[in-house]
Formats: structure tokens, sequence, C-alpha cells
């Protein structure tokens, strides 16, 4: 299968932080920036798969500094690693204060998508062409983080199997 470069599905999304989004103290919902998070992230992933994709895993995210009502929030998403039917998709976000044009690094996360065939099963994906020194980084430390994740989930899969064995417990 013929690779495609990073470049081609890396993807932006921006939007106002709208005041329907606001937590109690007048900043964006975290929740509402891990949505974002997704949708920028999905967009980049489908754009190389030429395919539908689910999210498979989210990694822990750390949110650096408050989003403000009326700021701009800037998403970049690209795809770090294809594994066969799984990608790593990173997404940094920034904050821009349109009034003054400082922008800030808010926070980064790294998602795993799976690309599913018209019949719903998990399919083989085009491998990614990192070109630049940071792309080739990125893909470098995107094979270490999956291992990590593949021991998260094999641990919940136990942990589930042995739930059910013992007839299901509260959380
Ligand atoms: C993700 C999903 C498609 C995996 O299906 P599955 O039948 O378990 O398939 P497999 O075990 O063959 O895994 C498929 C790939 O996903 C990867 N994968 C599965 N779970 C993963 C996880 N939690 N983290 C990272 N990778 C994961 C596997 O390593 C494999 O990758 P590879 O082919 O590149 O080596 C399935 O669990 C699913 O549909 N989950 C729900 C997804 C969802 O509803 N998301 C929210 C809305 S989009």
């Amino acid at each position: 299968m013929e690779g495609r470069p990073v470049r081609e599905s890396a993807s932006e999304l921006s939007e106002f932080a709208l005041p329907i989004y606001a937590n109690t103290l007048g900043n964006l919902l975290g929740g509402r920036i891990m949505h974002l998070v997704d949708l920028a992230a999905a967009t980049a992933a489908m754009r190389h798969a030429r395919r539908p994709v689910v999210t498979a895993s989210v990694d822990r995210m750390t949110f650096l500094h408050p989003i403000r009502i009326g700021e701009l929030v800037i998403l970049k998403a690209s795809v770090n690693r294809v594994f066969r039917t799984s990608m790593e998709v990173g997404v940094k976000v920034f904050v821009e204060d349109l009034e003054t044009g400082e922008v800030r690094h808010t926070n980064s996360s790294y998602l795993t998508f799976v690309a599913l065939s018209p019949g719903g099963k998990p399919c083989e994906i085009p491998p990614v062409i990192p070109e630049t020194e940071t792309e080739k980084r990125r893909w470098r430390e995107a094979g270490q983080r999956r291992a990590q994740r593949l021991e998260v989930r094999r641990r919940a899969i136990e942990k589930e199997r042995l739930e059910q064995q013992g007839g299901g417990q509260a959380l």
C-alpha cells in the first residue's frame, strides 16, 4: 500500500469559545475542548485513511491554561504513525486573544483511531510518511506510546473478564 505524507492529512480547526460552553468560572468547559480535540483528530485520521474511523483511545489530557470566553481556540492535528488498522494522531491546542494577538499553547493529546471497512471491521491503512525532523521524532515516539496503550487495554480487558466471572462489581 502506497504511503502518504503527514502534510497531506494535517488539519486545523478553529472555533470561538462561546458562552454556551462556559463553566461556572466563565472559562471554556474542559469537555468542550475534549470534543474539539476528537473532531480535529478525526478529520486528520479520515483524511489520511479516506475511510470512516472510530476513536479507540485517548491518552491523558493536561490543561495548562484556562481558555476565556471570546478567545479563539485553534487545534492542529496530524497523523504521527500508522500501525496496521490503527493510527496515532497528535493534537495541539492553542488559544488566541484576538485583541492582542497573543497565542498560548493550552494542551496536547494523542488519540488512536481505527479505520473500518464497509462491513464495519478494522481494515488496513496506508503508511504515513514522516518528512521533517519533527515528524520523524513523533513517528518514533508514537511506537513507545503504543506499547503503553496496548498494555492499558490488556489490563482493562482482563479486569472486565474477572468482573464478568464474579457476576459484576460496583465501581
Ligand atoms: C476500536 C475497535 C474498532 C477495535 O476493534 P477490535 O475488534 O477490538 O479490533 P482489534 O483488536 O483487531 O484492534 C484493531 C486495531 O486497534 C488497535 N486498538 C484497539 N484498541 C486500542 C486501544 N484502546 N488503544 C490503542 N489501540 C487500540 C489494535 O492494536 C489494532 O491496531 P493495529 O491493527 O494497527 O495493530 C472496537 O473496539 C470498537 O469499535 N470500539 C468502540 C469505538 C467507539 O465507539 N469509539 C467512540 C465513537 S467513534
